[in-house]
C-alpha cells in the first residue's frame, strides 16, 4: 500500500545517507557486495557525478544517479541508477528523479532492466533500445589463451592512458575505484606484444570478472575484439574458476563464451537517445557506469 501525505522532495545524496541508499537496493533486490564495492561505488558517484535521493519526512524512498562521460563526439549522461522503495512504485518517484537527472541531457543513455516500469519510463524520455547487455557466467579453465595473445597486470593509470588514446574518454577515476575493489587490478591484453585492450578486473566472490575492457577499435578486427575477451578470461585464475563478464549480445566475444560453456544469467536493455555512443562490438562495458 502507497505511503500517502507529505510529498516526497529530490535532494542531492550525501554520505551519510549511504545505509538508506543501500537498503532501498536491497529491498528491490540487488545482491551486491556491500561491504567494500557498493559503498564505493556511491562515493564514486557522490564525488564524480550526480547522486540524487527523494525523502519523504526524512526517508529516502529512492534514488537515482548519473554521469557524463566522453561518447562517440561529445558527452552523454549515463544514468547509473534508479531505484524506488517497491512500496512506492507507480506513484511518479522514479519519473521525478529521471526527469532531474536528465534535464538538459539531450544526449542520454542507460542499461535498462526488465522491470516492467523501466523500459516504458526511459523511452518517454526518448531512448530506445537498442541491445541486450548480457551477464555472462561461466569457468575460465574452458578458456584457452589465443595464439599471439598475452595479458598482463597494469596501474589503473596505464589503462586508463590507453583507453583515453584509443577512445578520447578519459575514464581514470573508474579505473581507480575498480581496482580497489577485492580482486581489482588493472589488466593489458596484448596482441604480438602490440597492446589491444585495457580495461580493469575485479568484484568480490560471485561478482569477480570484467568491470571495464576497452580495446583499440582502429587497430582491432572483430576476432582481435573475441579475443581480447578470451585472453584477459583465461588469464584469470579465481578459485572456484568462476568468472563474469557483460558483454553487449552483438559482440564478436559472446559466441566464443557461449560456446565455451558459459551461460547467460541476466540481461539489460541498451538504451540511447541515439545509436552509437557505444560500440557493442568492441566495448565490454561495466552494467553501470558503461
Ligand atoms: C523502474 C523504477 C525505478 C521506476 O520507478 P517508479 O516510481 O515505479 O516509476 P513511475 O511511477 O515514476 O513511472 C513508471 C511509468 O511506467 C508506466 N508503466 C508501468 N507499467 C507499464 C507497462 N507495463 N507498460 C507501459 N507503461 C507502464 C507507468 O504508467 C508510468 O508512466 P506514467 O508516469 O506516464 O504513468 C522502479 O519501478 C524500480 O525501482 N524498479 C525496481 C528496480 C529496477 O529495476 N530499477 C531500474 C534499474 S535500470
Amino acid at each position: 500500500m502507497k505511503r500517502t501525505g507529505t510529498p516526497a522532495a529530490l535532494r542531492v545524496a550525501g554520505e551519510a545517507d549511504l545505509a538508506a541508499i543501500a537498503a532501498i537496493a536491497i529491498a528491490t533486490g540487488q545482491d551486491e557486495d556491500w561491504g567494500v564495492a557498493f559503498p564505493a561505488y556511491i562515493r564514486f558517484l557522490i564525488a564524480n557525478g550526480t547522486l540524487l535521493v527523494a525523502d519523504r519526512a526524512g526517508a529516502v524512498l529512492g534514488y537515482g544517479g548519473a554521469l557524463r562521460i566522453e561518447a562517440g563526439a561529445a558527452p552523454a549522461c549515463m544514468l547509473t541508477d534508479l531505484f524506488v522503495h517497491p512500496d512506492e512504485h507507480g506513484s511518479g518517484l522514479g519519473r521525478a528523479i529521471l526527469g532531474e537527472l536528465w534535464r538538459d541531457q539531450p544526449r542520454r543513455m542507460t542499461f535498462s532492466s526488465l522491470h516492467s516500469h523501466a523500459l516504458p519510463l526511459y523511452t518517454s524520455f526518448g531512448v530506445d533500445a537498442w541491445w541486450p547487455l548480457l551477464y555472462l557466467r561461466g569457468d575460465v579453465r574452458a578458456l584457452t589463451m589465443p595464439g599471439g595473445w598475452s595479458a598482463a597486470a597494469a596501474e589503473p593509470s596505464r589503462v586508463a592512458s590507453l583507453e583515453l588514446a584509443w577512445t578520447g574518454s578519459d575514464r581514470s577515476a573508474e579505473h581507480q575505484m575498480w581496482a580497489a575493489w577485492p580482486g581489482g587490478a588493472g589488466v593489458v591484453a596484448s596482441l604480438d606484444g602490440q597492446p589491444l585492450a585495457a580495461g580493469t578486473i575485479g568484484g568480490a566472490d560471485s561478482e569477480f570478472g570484467i568491470c571495464h575492457l576497452a580495446v583499440d577499435a582502429t587497430a582491432a578486427s572483430d576476432a582481435d575484439a573475441r579475443d581480447a575477451v578470451v585472453a584477459v578470461l583465461s588469464w584469470l585464475d579465481p578459485p572456484d574458476g568462476q568468472a563474469r563478464a557483460c558483454l553487449p549480445a552483438p559482440h564478436p566475444g559472446t559466441r566464443a563464451l557461449l560456446s565455451a560453456g558459459w551461460r547467460v544469467e541476466e540481461f539489460d536493455l541498451h538504451m540511447t537517445s541515439e545509436p552509437g555512443l557505444i560500440d557493442p562490438l568492441r566495448l565490454v562495458p561495466s552494467p553501470a557506469l558503461a
